[in-house]
């Protein structure tokens, strides 16, 4: 039998997201992306696959526009899929300085994008899907700096592991009460991405470890994204999840 699968993806315009949104058009998935920007060859490639593919340009920094954008989402999917999943991916880096030097809208905009999109996307996902008698599995992305302290990167650090103690809570919740929806977060380790271009470009006064993440570019330590959202959807396609968990990659590739 045929089975209707969507996957929403935040921050699929490039890094990361791009990779798995990519990887969910292969196995035949209907992706949904959510960002501020569309990445083209992701929509040609999925429109060519007939897997179907959906864009809203949504800025995570908003709360009503998150709450808007994701509302009709779920409106939509829950009438129709048998099996929706939620990757909530899209993540910032800055601030990048040291906390007394921090500045107050950069501080803000990191903490609505990195935990409180991620915490309202879940809230409503998990509702409508309790209201619509389905389930959703949903993914949350975090990163090592979530479980040590690494300096110029409070805001960052302090955010992931927030975004770790959500998903832990919820799991929990979810597993008491014996439903049949999942959350967990996936820790993918150091990517080639624009965020690491990012983190290379600070000044050494802001971020003291600079000169190691250089050298893991120079060096080639950086995984591809495209090896890391391999892992990641597997991940999130496989039946037997731990609710909340937090599954790192080395583990998994
Ligand atoms: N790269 C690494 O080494 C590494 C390591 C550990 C964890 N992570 C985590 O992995 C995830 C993906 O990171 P990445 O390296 O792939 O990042 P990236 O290449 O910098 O891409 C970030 C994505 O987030 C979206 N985004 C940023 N701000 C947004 C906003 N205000 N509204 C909507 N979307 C927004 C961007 O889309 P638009 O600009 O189009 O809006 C983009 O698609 C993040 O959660 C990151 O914290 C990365």
């Amino acid at each position: 039998m045929y089975i209707l699968k969507y996957a929403i993806i935040t921050g699929a315009s490039r890094g990361l997201g791009a990779s798995a949104a990519q990887k969910m058009v292969s196995e035949g998935i209907h992706v949904i992306t959510v960002s501020r920007s569309e990445n083209n060859s992701l929509k040609q490639a999925a429109e060519q696959s007939g897997a179907g593919y959906t864009h809203h340009s949504c800025d995570l920094s908003s709360e009503d526009q998150v709450l808007s954008v994701f509302a009709a989402i779920a409106d939509d999917v829950f009438k129709k899929a048998e099996a929706v999943y939620v990757i909530n991916n899209a993540g910032i880096i800055e601030p990048i300085d040291v906390a007394g030097e921090l500045d107050a809208s950069l501080v803000q905009k990191n903490i609505q994008v990195n935990l409180t999109a991620p915490i309202l996307i879940s809230n409503l996902f998990l509702q409508k899907a309790k209201e619509a008698d389905s389930k959703v599995v949903i993914a949350n992305v975090t990163s090592g700096a979530g479980e040590r302290p690494i300096q110029g990167w409070s805001i960052y650090c302090s955010t992931k592991a927030a975004v770790n103690m959500f998903t832990m809570t919820a799991g929990l919740e979810l597993k008491n009460s014996e439903s049949s929806s999942k959350v967990i977060a996936f820790s993918p380790g150091l990517m080639d991405t624009d965020m690491q271009m990012t983190i290379r470009s600070s000044s050494e006064e802001s971020f003291a470890d600079v000169d190691t993440f250089r050298n893991y570019k120079e060096s080639g330590s950086l995984r591809s994204p495209d090896t890391v959202a391999e892992a990641l959807v597997n991940l999130v396609l496989d039946n037997d999840l731990e609710n909340g968990r937090i599954y790192k990659v080395n583990d998994l590739l």
